[in-house]
């Protein structure tokens, strides 16, 4: 589902607070993998809490293209009936992969060991986002890319026929690129072996061991042995952690809130925004901590208050690589500096995160820095001046951001377009507007 609709201005009316409880959508990570290690299964898989939102909804679309059932039962209730590894056909038609990088790259690693071509396409911003990480691997496989220059998208890859194990050390910390390539090693006989140059998100491994394949993990070394046959699942997808941290967020910025976001995944490969607020001195707590399908899960409860600025060491950028655009509202709200280091890679995520959030916060007075690897936001102690229009560059995250930055700003501020929201949490604006926030809509 590509961003092709009319953009729908809206702005973010300072003065409000934040009280309730929020009830986040399903993780985006885990619902594409849902989808996909469902497809590859044998028999009946069956998904609760799967987020609906337009990323994973085109990853559905595209399982069905090659050959799964996948049926909806009612919200977030659906039911994969997967065709089993190798089992893919070719699909008749190019497959749109919408806003989704995880989407896209998972599926080209899944059939980059299936003997058809595939053509995958997106909006304009996956468009223009780099393939060749996950595409250099897959050649190694055997598969065949023929992109457009930079290996972008539109791209056609031929997967291999006869297709031999590999082993692969990731250049960049990337679960996307991890995961492409345990995908592909999954249709090809004997062990395939990643190596990560530091630890990303572990879903993958973690899912893939649920379906009873074997994956191996040894420091930053994981090995998969290939052509299992895959068990189908009765998965509960967790709460976004990625999602909560808007409304987490918001609440610590807008005085008088307090808000509580139930049951949220806690998995220490995705946590550290949360580590990194409470070195802030945000008033945020863990409720209830328990564990739920094999994942660390809690209540959060986050309260207005004073926070300051500091170092986010690079080191802990892997687990809070999507948060890295609300923690720089955050930031701007504080007393003091914040300096995020060994950043890069949200220079090419949905959009370049670091300009985008540069231009907007710039827009609304607020002091930043950066060089290729690193941001640095100038806190100004509450007092956000706002009064601007931001950019959100068909970016979701950078969106949310900006709706939260302008419900604690002394203006309001303008987004140029809510509806890329939708890629993943559809309920934002209402979930927000519920707890107390106030967006005013416009024509154009
Ligand atoms: C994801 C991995 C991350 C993240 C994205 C989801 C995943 O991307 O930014 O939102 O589900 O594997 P990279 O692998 O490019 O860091």
């Amino acid at each position: 589902m590509s961003h092709t609709g009319e953009p729908r201005p809206m702005s973010a009316v300072p003065g409000a607070s934040l009280n309730g409880t929020a009830s986040i959508p399903g993780d985006k990570s885990v619902s594409h993998r849902s989808l996909i290690f469902g497809a590859m299964a044998v028999g009946e898989t069956k998904v609760s809490g799967l987020l609906e939102g337009a990323d994973v909804l085109d990853t559905a679309k595209a399982m069905q293209a090659l050959g799964a059932e996948v049926i909806r039962h009612g919200q977030g209730d659906w039911s994969i009936h997967g065709v089993g590894v190798g089992g893919f056909s070719e699909p008749e038609d190019v497959i749109d992969c919408g806003n989704s990088g995880t989407g896209v790259r998972l599926l080209m690693g899944t059939v980059a060991t299936h003997g058809f071509s595939t053509t995958f396409t997106g909006d304009a911003s996956l468009r223009s986002r780099p393939m060749g990480r996950v595409t250099d691997p897959l050649a190694l496989f055997g598969a065949v890319a023929h992109g457009r220059s930079g290996g972008r998208l539109p791209l056609t890859l031929a997967g291999a026929a006869t297709p031999v194990p590999v082993y692969y050390k990731v250049p960049v910390p990337s679960a996307q690129v991890k995961s492409a390539v345990l995908l592909a090693g999954l249709n090809a006989p004997g062990d395939t072996v990643v190596e990560e140059i530091e630890a990303t998100r572990d879903h993958t491994e973690r899912m893939l061991r649920g379906f009873g394949a074997q994956v191996e993990t040894d420091g930053l070394v994981i090995t998969l042995k290939g052509q299992p046959e895959l068990k189908p699942q009765v998965i509960a997808v967790p709460r976004d952690p990625s999602s909560a941290a808007f409304p987490v967020c918001a609440a610590l910025i807008c005085e008088g809130s307090d808000v509580l976001v139930p049951g949220i995944g806690l998995n220490p490969t995705r946590a550290g925004l949360y580590t990194t607020l409470r070195e802030m001195g945000a008033d945020l707590t863990f409720e209830n901590e328990r564990e739920e399908g094999g994942e660390p899960v809690a209540d959060l409860r986050a309260r207005f208050g004073p926070m300051k600025g500091i170092e986010v060491p690079p080191e802990r950028a892997a687990s809070m690589i999507d948060e890295y655009p609300i923690l720089s509202v955050v930031a701007a709200l504080a007393e003091g500096v914040t300096v995020m280091r060994g950043v890069k890679e949200l220079r090419v995520k949905e959009s370049d995160r670091i300009d985008a959030m540069a231009r907007g916060l710039e827009a609304c007075g607020v002091k930043v820095e950066e060089t290729e690897d690193s941001f640095t936001v100038y806190g100004m102690g509450g007092k956000v001046p706002g009064g601007a229009t931001v950019g959100t560059r068909l970016d979701h995250r950078i969106a949310m951001s900006f709706f939260c930055l302008g419900m604690a700003t002394q203006n309001p501020v303008r987004i140029d377009d809510a509806t890329v929201v939708e890629t993943s949490f559809p309920n934002f604006l209402p979930l927000m507007e519920e707890m107390g926030a106030s967006f005013q809509r416009h024509n154009g």
